[in-house]
């Protein structure tokens, strides 16, 4: 793998994933290019046995189906070595209860990265956080290994796994209509229709009985919440 020590070096939205190769849990993975027609979602965690790293790991272990349903598969790193992945694992199944989740294995890869070299090229070093650990990151890849949204949260911080969904889903969504979702979309709700380029497209949409128009730039209709779960969920 190609060096890059910079943790500056960032990649950003609408870019190619970087590539890489790795070993995980699940065996060696080739980043994005094994993933390739699936959504993917890969995010750091800052070290194995720490508290909030298990109640997210197991928080997203037990949604996995509902990704994979939505054609997304996950796939977790951090700065640990492979046995310490492992043993965090099997105490996480054997030992932890949490908010009604127990016995919970989980099955998606999650990546050893004690060079942190994948960590770097991801920019999931943040040194005014650690040095020495990963932040929160998250990374939406496409299926055409193009990167479509990034989230980051700091080491205390827990991430609501809920709207890692919400926002997989959106942004499938407005892939396949061809829209724009508004602050807290979920399935059913209204979508956007995003703004016309010219006065004369501006006034016929103000005209479209299909459109709630708000004003020429505020344009909304609605989509509805079977046609969306249908076109983005694949059948059981
Ligand atoms: C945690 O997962 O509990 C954690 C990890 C690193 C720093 C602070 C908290």
């Amino acid at each position: 793998m190609e060096e890059n020590n910079n943790v500056n070096v960032m990649p950003r939205i609408g870019e190619k994933a970087p590539e890489f190769v790795a070993e995980t849990t699940q065996g060696k993975i080739n980043f994005p290019k094994d993933y390739k027609g699936s959504w993917s979602i890969l995010f750091s965690h800052p070290a194995d046995f720490t508290p909030v790293c298990t109640s997210e790991f197991m928080t997203f272990a037990s949604m996995e189906d509902k990704f994979e349903e939505a054609n997304c598969k996950l796939v977790g790193l951090s700065v640990d070595g492979l046995y310490s992945h492992i043993a965090w694992l099997r105490t996480i199944k054997e030992k932890i209860e949490y908010k009604g989740m127990k016995d919970i294995e989980v099955k998606f890869p999650l990546i050893e990265d004690i060079t942190m070299e994948v960590a770097t090229k991801y920019g999931m070093m943040m040194p005014g956080e650690s040095n020495t650990k990963a932040v929160r990151a998250v990374f939406f890849v496409d299926p055409k290994g193009i990167i479509r949204a990034i989230i980051y949260y700091p080491l205390s911080l827990g991430r609501n796994f809920d709207e890692l969904y919400r926002a997989l889903i959106a942004m499938q969504t407005a892939d396949e209509f061809g829209i724009a979702t508004p602050a807290d979309w979920r399935p059913g709700d209204d979508v956007i229709v995003s703004p016309a380029g010219s006065c004369g497209a501006a006034k016929e949409r103000m005209d479209d009985k299909e459109l709630d128009c708000k004003d020429w730039f505020f344009c909304t209709k609605k989509l509805d919440k079977d046609k969306v779960l249908k076109a983005i969920l694949k059948k059981k």
